[in-house]
């Protein structure tokens, strides 16, 4: 069984990465997308979104990360994906997902999943161009504005020569709202022969048991619940291997959300605040004294401030 840390733009970046894959659990993560229009990209476009590249494609606990990909041009799809491996990545993921307007209107994520040709163009022009031993993935939802395309889109993406595919079990117009269609990615199971990687709305240890047992998918990835629960992939893991783990504490938690300031203090202090604020919220519906802290910085503008609160909830949690 394999644990998969998703994509997200502008939250799992580069320092989130690190933290959570030094926490553990997780097998491998996937970069933020890099979006390809119509030129090969500068190499500090791919250092700026995967920095783990300088360091052979892992994290610094050596957790692989592969480079994500966006956009509809498989000619500039191809070249850009030779770069990102010649840079070091470990593989090379096609975005078929992002509900994003302004990604779909310029011809990206979501958008290319109302043609199963073009799938099918992009994934085998990428996977003819990068060496043979580059994995070369997708990450789609069920549909655009409906699911009659899924298993055709599967299938041309197959096809074309992806390794795997990662569901995330919505269509774009379902956006984020809940329920995720796990019984989908077991049909889409059915009709390819290469691994599904099964996604969306796994928060906890139960929702894995569930959605593993109605995607009957062994290998699953985890996005916003790893954000919430960033022991979440501790815990799974401690579950399969009937090992024991004891669910971090609201005191541990802050010491990370503290760890994960120092890994961002050299940015401006207005964006480390809102990037603290950022988790502090998400934490805030995973952890019951979460939401006491976030009432008291969310209205905060100084991040020394914050992270004064953050200290005294790591005292008053750490004592008891
Ligand atoms: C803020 C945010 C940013 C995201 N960015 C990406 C991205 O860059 N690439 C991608 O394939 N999916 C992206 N996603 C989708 C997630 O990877 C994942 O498929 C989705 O959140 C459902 O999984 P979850 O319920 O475990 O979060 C993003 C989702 C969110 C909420």
């Amino acid at each position: 069984m394999k644990l998969i840390l998703a994509p997200m733009e502008g939250v799992l970046d580069h320092p989130m990465r690190e933290l959570l894959c030094d926490l553990g659990g997780f097998d491998h993560c996937v970069s933020e997308f890099i979006r390809v229009s119509n030129q090969l990209l500068p190499r500090r476009v791919f250092h700026r979104l995967c920095p783990e590249l300088r360091q052979g494609g892992q994290t610094l606990n050596g957790t692989p990360v592969i480079v994500q990909l966006l956009g509809g041009n498989p000619e500039m799809l191809a070249a850009n994906a030779t770069r990102a491996c010649e840079l070091g990545a470990p593989g090379i993921d096609l975005n078929f997902g992002c509900p994003a307007k302004t990604v779909n209107r310029h011809d990206g994520g979501a958008s290319l999943l109302r043609s199963p040709q073009r799938l099918f163009d992009i994934v085998s022009a990428v996977r003819g161009a990068v060496p043979s031993d580059t994995p070369v993935t997708a990450k789609m939802r069920l549909g655009f504005e409906d699911k009659t395309l899924a298993l055709e889109n599967a299938s041309a993406i197959e096809s074309g020569g992806a390794a795997n595919i990662t569901v995330h079990a919505r269509t774009k117009v379902e956006g984020y709202a809940p329920p995720a269609h796990w019984q989908w990615i077991d049909k889409i199971q059915q009709q390819v022969s290469i691994p599904i990687i099964a996604n969306g709305e796994i928060w906890n240890v139960d929702d894995y048991q569930r959605c593993q047992q109605e995607s009957r998918c062994q290998d699953i990835m985890v996005g916003r619940g790893a954000i919430r629960t960033p022991d979440i992939g501790l815990q799974i893991k401690a579950l399969n291997q009937e090992l024991h783990h004891t669910p971090l504490t609201w005191g541990e938690i802050c010491q990370l959300v503290l760890g994960f300031y120092h890994r961002i203090k050299h940015i401006p202090p207005r964006f480390a605040c809102s990037r603290l604020k950022q988790w502090l919220g998400l934490l805030s519906h995973g952890y019951e004294p979460g939401k006491a802290l976030f009432t008291r910085i969310k209205r905060l503008k100084d991040v020394d401030l914050i992270v004064e609160q953050i200290n005294m909830d790591i005292s008053d949690y750490s004592l008891s």
